[in-house]
């Protein structure tokens, strides 16, 4: 009787702990509304019409199977809505099945009411060669998105990426450059569908899995060194103009591990709504013998003065915002 009550009660903690709760619990396992796990990995989030949609790589046990939308109104339960983006049955396109789309990102552009996605391409059987910025667009924000291009920006390599629109509503594409040596920044066109020249070198250390935010009058750029899936020493560049230059702040990580970013890698930073000066890191804790199942860390940023830190917590929600 006691046996079965405590199975109970540890079968009830789980599920909590799972993500059933209105909690965040970095590095557990985390459900959609099918009971599944969520498989959105180095992804972003864009908040469009009073809901959240988290566009993340769908992986397989290892291989890229497109990016997956899911959607939300309190960050915590997510619905799964669609495979936004699937890889092409042609073989003679770009995103031919067995492509890499890694690190995809969601922007709305205003003037062409267009939801445009961007993400790392890898041609299919070329490894990490090729190098490549990718966009596609959709009418919708949860999708489906068609695939329009893919290029080199400026003729430069361009690996790991993120997205970031200023307030001026100009967006930004960061990306690892020449072998990853390289962190760049370009300008986006109006319609956000292609780089403008206006490209340049924000950092020559050897950094990837950049993501971005601004609290008043800084560019804060967090990204992690080059060590593939396993987990290393991330930074934090600060900037007072976009485009540079940007100062090296060390790690913002705070806690047991933070020197491997408690086992992850940064992918998003996503300020709160309606809370000033309030961000949310997102990484992921990848798993690379099943990729699937690799899990998400959001933690909530502390910025104090010009301190920005990112203090690990087993699990936190997000009346964390509200406190002085
Ligand atoms: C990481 C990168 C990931 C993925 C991986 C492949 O360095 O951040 O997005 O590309 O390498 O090994």
């Amino acid at each position: 009787m006691y046996k079965s009550l405590s199975l109970v009660v540890s079968i009830m903690l789980l599920a909590f702990r799972a993500g059933g709760g209105d909690r965040f619990t970095p590095g557990q396992p985390w459900m959609d509304d099918h009971g599944e796990v969520i498989n959105a990995h180095g992804g972003g989030i864009l908040y469009d019409h009073g809901k959240y949609y988290w566009y993340g790589e769908k992986r397989g046990g290892h291989g890229s199977q497109g990016v997956n939308v899911y959607s939300s109104s309190d960050l915590y339960h997510w619905k799964f809505e669609a495979l936004a983006l699937a890889p092409s049955m042609d073989t003679a396109s770009d995103i031919a099945a067995g492509c890499v789309m890694e690190r995809p990102k969601v922007l709305y552009n205003k003037k062409t009411r267009k939801y445009v996605m961007w993400f790392h391409l890898e041609l299919k059987g070329r490894g990490y060669s090729a190098a490549r910025a990718a966009v596609a667009v959709s009418d919708h924000a949860a999708g489906p998105f068609s695939y329009v291009s893919s290029f080199r920006p400026n003729g430069n390599m361009s690996r790991d990426m993120t997205l970031f629109t200023d307030e001026d509503g100009t967006a930004y594409h960061i990306y690892s450059s020449r072998e990853n040596y390289d962190m760049r920044i370009a300008r986006l066109a109006d319609d956000y569908l292609s780089d403008t020249e206006a490209d340049s070198l924000i950092a020559r250390d050897h950094q990837e899995a950049p993501a971005m935010f601004r609290y008043e009058g800084t560019y804060y750029l967090i990204t992690s060194a080059c060590t593939g899936w396993a987990p290393n020493k991330a930074s934090l560049y600060t900037a007072t103009s976009i485009f540079g230059p940007y100062t090296r702040q060390g790690t913002p990580m705070r806690g047991e591990d933070a020197d491997r970013t408690f086992g992850g890698q940064s992918a998003f930073v996503l300020p709160v709504r309606g809370k000033k000066g309030e961000f949310i890191f997102i990484g992921d804790r990848w798993n690379p013998r099943d990729l699937k199942d690799s899990r998400y860390l959001w933690l909530p940023i502390s910025l104090q003065g010009d301190s920005v830190t990112i203090p690990w917590r087993d699990d936190w929600d997000l009346s964390i915002f509200h406190k002085p």
